[in-house]
């Protein structure tokens, strides 16, 4: 997992980057707050998600603190000129994950996200929206941890850099790592209207597994509001190969 490498030149390019300018290579401390800012800056499928959430502090300890802070040896990214432009942030086993309910509730309390402008409006609509889910009975799950697919993990990467292959090899770097150690399995969640990352997870192997769930508080520019799609990989970790429902080599 340690040696840095270029991404393979196969595939889309766009942006204004080309694939050999990427260099695949193990998190560092120092890319933290570059992580932090892309995760604010992708964080709408892919778009920056200020206008949904105007606080990078408490979006980016949501979705990266824990990958970071706590298991950094699983987490990659995707450097072009010497700044981090992507990350693959993963987690071997989900059970010892942070839970988001705890974070959110830490910021509650100290960061008064129910209360500051460009969060407020966020937390109060997601309140409401918990009560009319379970009013209907359609309550996202509590946990979607499984023991056949216990790792997960979060990948983002800036539009300069997409298109070309950085993430089919971050992910084929982070299943590798995986299978390795012997996990049986991989999930991840996305916004089920996320069709372009859908396409991505499925062709690096993932499935759908059961229907899209509420997003408590998420809505579309148009007021839609969004679903969570889960994702699942059984990984075959004989012969570190091809997980059980096919994979595309793309470096
Ligand atoms: C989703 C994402 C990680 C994919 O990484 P990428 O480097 O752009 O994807 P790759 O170039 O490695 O694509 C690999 C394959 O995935 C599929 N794919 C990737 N992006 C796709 C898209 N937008 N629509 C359809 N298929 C897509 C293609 O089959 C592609 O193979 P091809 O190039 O031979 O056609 C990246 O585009 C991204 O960060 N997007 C914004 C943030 C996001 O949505 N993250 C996921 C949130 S859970």
């Amino acid at each position: 997992m340690c040696d840095h490498r270029t991404v393979g030149t196969t595939g889309r390019r766009s942006g204004d980057a080309t694939a050999a300018e990427v260099v695949v290579r193990p998190y560092e401390s120092r890319d933290r707050p570059q992580v932090r800012h892309i995760c604010h800056v992708t964080g709408y499928m892919g778009e920056p998600v200020d206008w949904l959430w105007r606080d990078t502090e408490s979006f980016a300890d949501l979705f990266t603190a824990y990958y970071t802070d706590a298991e950094p040896e699983s987490a990659l990214v995707a450097e072009r000129d010497g700044v981090a432009a992507g990350y693959l942030l993963g987690c071997v086993d989900s059970r010892r994950a942070w839970s988001p309910a705890g974070i959110f509730g830490r910021h509650f309390l100290r960061r008064g996200i129910g209360f500051r402008p460009g969060t407020a409006g966020v937390v109060w609509r997601s309140f409401g929206d918990v009560i009319v889910d379970a009013m209907r009975r359609r309550l996202p799950p509590a946990s979607v941890y499984d023991e056949r697919w216990p790792a997960h993990l979060h990948i983002d990467l800036l539009p300069s850099v997409r298109g070309m292959g950085v993430g089919a090899t971050l992910m084929h770097r982070w299943l590798d790592t995986l299978r390795d150690v012997g996990v049986p399995g991989c999930h991840l969640e996305t916004m089920g209207e996320n069709h372009g990352a859908i396409a991505f997870f499925e062709s690096m192997g993932f499935r759908r597994r059961g229907v899209p769930s509420s997003a408590p508080g998420f809505r579309s520019p148009t007021g839609e509001r969004n679903t969570v799609q889960l994702m699942v990989l059984p990984l075959s970790t004989e012969g570190r190969g091809m997980p059980e429902e096919g994979r595309r080599s793309r470096t």
